[in-house]
């Protein structure tokens, strides 16, 4: 950095000296036509305890912008010799094309994807992504399944307090555990623990007296009891750690907090001739602007035969049984964003590792205030999911089971509930976004879900029409 600052100074001083134009360093981030994304680094340093209004926004401008922006060289575009990844993970020799459509770099900005209906929005099938672990083969040229899990971007309204009740589920069932086991050392007696959090039933945990614990019972969840609510798998933590693997995946820009000196022992870990090129602060903003995005809403379209309709679907979507998975509601406690958040682990920010933790209150935003309360005081958050993987596919209904790659240790046909909020916005369906229409997507629902689709099957055309008519009401204001 420095040696560029020097570079760039000197060769303003030569043009000065030669009577030429100022500024010929289209890198420099002073000239308004200089090619780069980011100017100036937000400095986490600045952020601490509860940020007022002014700061949050400030810090979520900043964050829109480093979303909506294309990254360049300057930026620090390029992962010469890193992969894709979400671990440090350096190749043997260097890339031979940076810019590759399957394996990544994959695109120019995070709103190249996330654009529909605008920017932190869900994806056309054209930007789908070819997931990989990146750990081995991390180079592929093939749409061949056996290399990658294709999937299609999903929205980012209302994260924040996606985020929220993940973090509040886990809290209490990691209660719930504690109890549990100080309870069955206690008794001498071994116990069956059922996971019940926010009316969400993860299955059980057996227990026994010496602390012991039997896993087989789970359904749903990890074994270490952390809801991940984040990729349609239901296997990212939180929008930081999300934001950290995308920056580099897509991009080629490193956080330092996963790339940096701490982990990696470097500061160019991709060897792109960039250091550090993403900071702390500059994840807060991304992180800060996408949990304050606002939640997706349920309309009253202007048609009247439309109103009707979608009033009687709301009531069919209860009694065929969708509502088992794609609960309407969530309570949620609080709306304080603490970030980082409790849950991740090593190479995305910690809470702890910060002296004075951030917290963004959603409070503060202009579309808190639309949340309904339930009589206990919680804000429901209208999600239309439970944050829980299914198994969606089976012999019969054999479409959403496509991928053949498992990530994560979850099989490969199983998958988080999709949360319906703004579903209307974000055509095309499927987590691979290749089922075009509604009623596709639900017909292909196998597994876990099949009761409830041959029970959509048996519905007289009228009221699956009327369903349809109240999914189309769910839409991104
Ligand atoms: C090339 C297309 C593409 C780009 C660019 C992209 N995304 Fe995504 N994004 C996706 C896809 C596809 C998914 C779904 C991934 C999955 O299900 O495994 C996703 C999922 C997410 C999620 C999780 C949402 C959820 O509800 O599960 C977050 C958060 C996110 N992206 C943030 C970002 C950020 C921040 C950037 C820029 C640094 C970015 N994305 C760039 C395609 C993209
Ligand atoms: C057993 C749980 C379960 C039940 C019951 C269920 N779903 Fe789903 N639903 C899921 C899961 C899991 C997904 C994600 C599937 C995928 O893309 O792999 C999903 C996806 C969807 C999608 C596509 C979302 C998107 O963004 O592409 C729609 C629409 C949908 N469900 C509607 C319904 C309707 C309507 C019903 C009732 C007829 C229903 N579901 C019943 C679990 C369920």
């Amino acid at each position: 950095m420095l040696r560029e600052g020097i570079a760039a100074f000197s060769l303003g001083m030569a043009f000065l000296a030669a009577g030429a134009a100022v500024a010929a360093d289209t890198t420099a981030d002073n000239v308004p036509w200089a090619e780069r994304a980011i100017t100036r680094h937000v400095d986490q340093a600045t952020l601490g305890g509860k940020l007022t209004q002014k700061q949050l926004d400030d810090l979520a401008d900043a964050g829109e912008k480093l979303f909506s922006v294309r990254f360049t060289l300057a930026d620090g575009v390029g992962r010469p010799m890193a992969t894709q990844a979400i671990t440090p993970v350096k190749r043997k020799r260097p890339v031979k094309d940076a810019f590759f459509r399957t394996a990544g770099m994959d695109s120019n900005g995070c709103s190249s994807c996330h654009n529909q209906p605008f920017a932190g929005g869900a994806g056309d099938f054209a930007v789908n992504v070819f997931v990989s672990e990146g750990f081995t083969n991390a180079d592929f040229d093939t749409l061949d399944p056996q290399f990658s899990n294709e999937r299609n971007t999903n929205h980012l309204f209302g994260s924040g307090l996606v985020e929220l009740l993940a973090r509040e589920m886990t809290s209490e069932l990691h209660q719930l555990r504690r109890d549990a086991v100080a309870k069955a050392r206690a008794s001498g007696e071994e116990i069956k623990l059922r996971l019940i959090t926010k009316g969400v039933d993860f299955g059980t945990l057996k227990i026994m007296p010496d602390g012991m614990i039997d896993l087989e019972g789970l359904d749903g969840i990890d074994t270490d009891l952390v809801i991940r609510p984040f990729s349609q798998k239901g296997v990212m933590t939180s929008l930081r750690q999300f934001t950290v693997n995308a920056l580099n995946h897509h991009h080629g820009m490193q956080a330092v907090e996963r790339f940096g000196i701490r982990w990696t022992g470097e500061t160019d870990f991709d060897e792109d001739g960039k250091s550090d090129e993403v900071t702390p602060g500059d994840v807060s903003a991304l992180v800060a602007w996408q949990a304050t995005l606002r939640p997706p809403v349920q309309e009253v379209p202007a048609d009247k035969a439309w109103q009707e309709a979608a009033r009687h679907g709301s009531e069919v979507f209860d009694t065929v049984g969708c509502n088992s998975c794609h609960i309407r509601a969530l309570p949620l406690k609080s709306l304080e964003f603490a970030d980082p958040g409790p849950f991740d682990a090593a190479g995305t920010l910690r809470s702890g590792e910060l002296p004075d933790q951030p917290i963004y209150d959603l409070a503060l935003t202009d579309w808190a205030s639309r949340l309904e309360k339930d009589d206990q005081g919680n804000w429901l958050v209208p999600l239309f999911g439970d944050l829980k993987r299914h198994r969606i596919a089976d012999q019969r209904n054999p479409a959403l089971g496509n991928e053949l790659l498992a990530q994560r240790f979850v099989d490969r046909d199983v998958f988080q509930t999709a949360e319906l909020w703004g579903i209307a916005s974000t055509a095309p369906y499927g987590h691979r976004g290749d089922m075009v229409t509604l009623d596709e997507v639900i017909r292909a629902h196998g597994g876990d879900a099949e009761p409830v689709t041959k029970a959509y099957k048996a519905l007289e055309e009228n009221d699956r029409s009327a369903l349809i008519a109240f999914l189309k009401t769910l839409v991104i204001e």
